[in-house]
This record gives C-alpha cells, structure tokens and sequence, in this order.
C-alpha cells in the first residue's frame, strides 16, 4: 500500500504511542458520537448502581474513528482494569482460557478485530460470555474429559471495522450494539483544538476550520494533519496555526478541500476515464488501479460512499455528479 497521509490505519509505532497520550480517558472528555456516549452513560450509570458488570459491548465502524479509545473509557467509567488482545492474537483456545481465567471481577476485556477470531476460539467464548465460565478438555483420547471452570464476571468490549464479518451467534450475545460514524464538522474542530491546546500549539479558528474539513471524518487524520501542518507553521512562519498556513501546508501534502488525496483521485478519475463513471466491479477498478480489492473496500471507499462520491449498485462502483463537479468535468448525459 502507498504511503497516504489521509489513510485512517495507524502509520507507524511512533504514531501509536503519540495517539495513546492524546486519548481522551472519561466521557465526558470524549468529543462527539453523541448517540453512542449517551447511551453508554445510562448503561454504565445503571451498571455501576447495581454493582454488577456491564453488558458486553460491541463497537463498529472505520478505522480511527474511536473505537480504542471508547473502549478504554468504558473501564475508566466503571473503575475496572482493562485488559488488551486481538482476535489475531489469539491463536489456541488455551490461550483465550488463560486471559480469561487471569481477569479480576469486573474487569474489561477488550477484543479488539474481534472478527478475525478463529471459529474454535469463538465457541469457547460463547459460554464464557454468557454463563462466565469455560468448558475445558482435559487429556486425550478415551480418558479425556471435559470440566467446566467459573470465571470472574466480566464486561467484553469487542471492536470491529467490519460488522458484516462477525457471526450471528457472537453478534447475538453482545448487550450493547453501538455504531460509531463520521464526526461531524463542529466535533472535529473541538478534537483539533484540544489536541493543539495538548501539543502546545497555537491555532485560530479559521486554521481549526480548514484542518476539520480535511480530515474525512475522522480523529485520528485530523490529529494527524494537525501535526503535520504544526511542523510547517513552524518553520515557515511563527509557529501558530492560521487559515493561510493550514491551507498551504495542506496543498502542499496534496490533501484537497474535502480531504481526498491522489489515491482517491486516481480511483475517482479512473472510473471516469477508463470506465464512463460506472458501473464497474470492485476488482476491475482494484486491477487498473494496483491496489487490492479489500483494501480498497475496507480503507478507500467507506468515506468515498458517505460524501455520496461513489456508489454501490448490484453491477458496480458508480460516480455520482458530485465527481464531476468536484473535478470541475461537464456531466454526462
Ligand atoms: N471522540 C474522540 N475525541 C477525541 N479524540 C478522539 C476521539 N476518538 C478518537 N480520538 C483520537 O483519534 C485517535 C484514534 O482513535 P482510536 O485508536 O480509538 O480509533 P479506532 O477506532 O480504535 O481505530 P482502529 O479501527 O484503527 O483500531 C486517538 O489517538 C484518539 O486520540
Ligand atoms: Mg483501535
């Protein structure tokens, strides 16, 4: 994959560690997802008045929009500690059973990529999940047998950018579903000033602005942005963020008025030229284009279809007018 300056995955461990220090830790510190936060404030009210653990939790939606960090508030707000996997990271059956039978009472376990747990480590969750204990096979062959061991009640906070690709029955045995969507405009430019107030760094309203609407939605590119144009202002001017300083050193990364950068470009045109904007199939635009399908399902196109740039028809990926007009090209009859 080409290196992208608006690509919503982690770049790098350097970015990782920063990221961890500017997480915010309650709800109350947590910028937008309204729905969601207000919510999970009545289930953890709820929980916590009844000294029982919360619900297992389930967290969907594209990369860098939350989904770590909330989970992390979800143990902060109910005083437990949280313990980190990945569904990746679990290979074995043994070697869920040992993190399960390492949690305290109360504590959270938070899965994230639950969706690529293995289907055998998935059905040893299910009893854990509902009953909080875990069916074990001792021995093998004819003397093996099976013991079922208690485990401390705890909360399941599994995460995921793909919703579609978990299975029913795990699905089925969260409490709590929350979707996690696109930030909006107001919500990014508070998350770009608190981080600029983190960093030190002085920035107006207008330079706020300019970095929100580049950011596709997204906290974890508006941070990054930040960054980057906290190093031009830096070293082109005095150090404090304006509205010309953001807009230059954004032109400068190639990152356009809506956020969209050469890759999307090249996509975008390249149905419009090679294709007459549509309908094409996934893996015909990810071959002219050399990039994998998945990648260009999972990382490309989720922002591409919520600005209603592209589209998704039975027969294909369509550009919408919106394309043309961004382009300044004449749309077609
Ligand atoms: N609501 C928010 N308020 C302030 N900052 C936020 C918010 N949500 C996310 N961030 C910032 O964005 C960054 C990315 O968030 P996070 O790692 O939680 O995303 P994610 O959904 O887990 O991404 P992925 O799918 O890649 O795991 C974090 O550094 C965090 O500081
Ligand atoms: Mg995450």
């Amino acid at each position: 994959m080409e290196e992208r300056i608006v690509s919503s995955d982690t770049e790098s461990t350097e970015e990782h560690s920063l990221e961890q220090s500017l997480r915010p830790q309650l709800l109350e510190t947590y910028i937008g997802q309204d729905n969601v936060k207000n919510n999970l404030a009545i289930f953890i009210e709820a929980a916590r008045n009844r000294q029982e653990t919360l619900d297992h939790v389930l967290l969907y939606g594209p990369p860098g929009l939350g989904k770590t960090t909330l989970a992390a508030v979800i143990a902060n707000e109910m005083g437990v500690n949280l313990r980190t996997t990945s569904g990746p990271a679990i290979e074995r059956p043994g070697d869920l059973a040992a993190i399960l039978t390492a949690l305290e009472p109360g504590d959270v376990l938070f899965i994230d990529e639950i969706h690529r747990l293995p289907r055998a480590i998935e059905e040893v969750l299910y009893p854990a999940m509902e009953d909080f204990c875990l069916d074990i096979v001792i021995g093998k062959g004819p003397s093996a047998r099976s013991v079922r061991l208690d485990l401390p009640p705890f909360t399941l906070v599994g995460a995921t950018t793909r919703a579609g690709a978990i299975s029913a029955p795990l699905r089925d045995r969260f409490g709590v579903l929350s979707r996690l969507e696109y930030y909006e405009e107001g919500h990014l430019i508070e998350i770009v000033r608190r981080t600029a107030d983190i960093f030190q760094t002085g920035i107006d309203d207008q330079g706020a602005l300019e970095i929100a609407r580049r950011s596709r939605g997204t906290p974890r590119i508006a941070n990054r942005l930040l960054r980057r144009v906290r190093d031009y202002a830096q070293v082109k001017a005095d150090g404090t963020i304006t509205f010309a300083i953001a807009q230059e050193s954004l032109e400068l990364l190639q990152v356009d008025r809506l956020g969209l950068d050469h890759i999307d470009h090249k996509l975008l045109t390249g149905i419009i030229e090679r294709f007459r904007g549509g309908p094409v199939g996934l893996d015909t635009i990810a071959a002219s284009i050399g990039e994998e399908s998945s990648t260009i399902e999972d990382v490309y196109e989720p922002y591409l279809l919520q600005i209603g740039f592209l589209q998704r028809t039975p027969r294909g990926r369509v550009v919408t007018d919106l394309v043309y007009q961004h382009f300044k090209l004449e749309v077609p009859q």
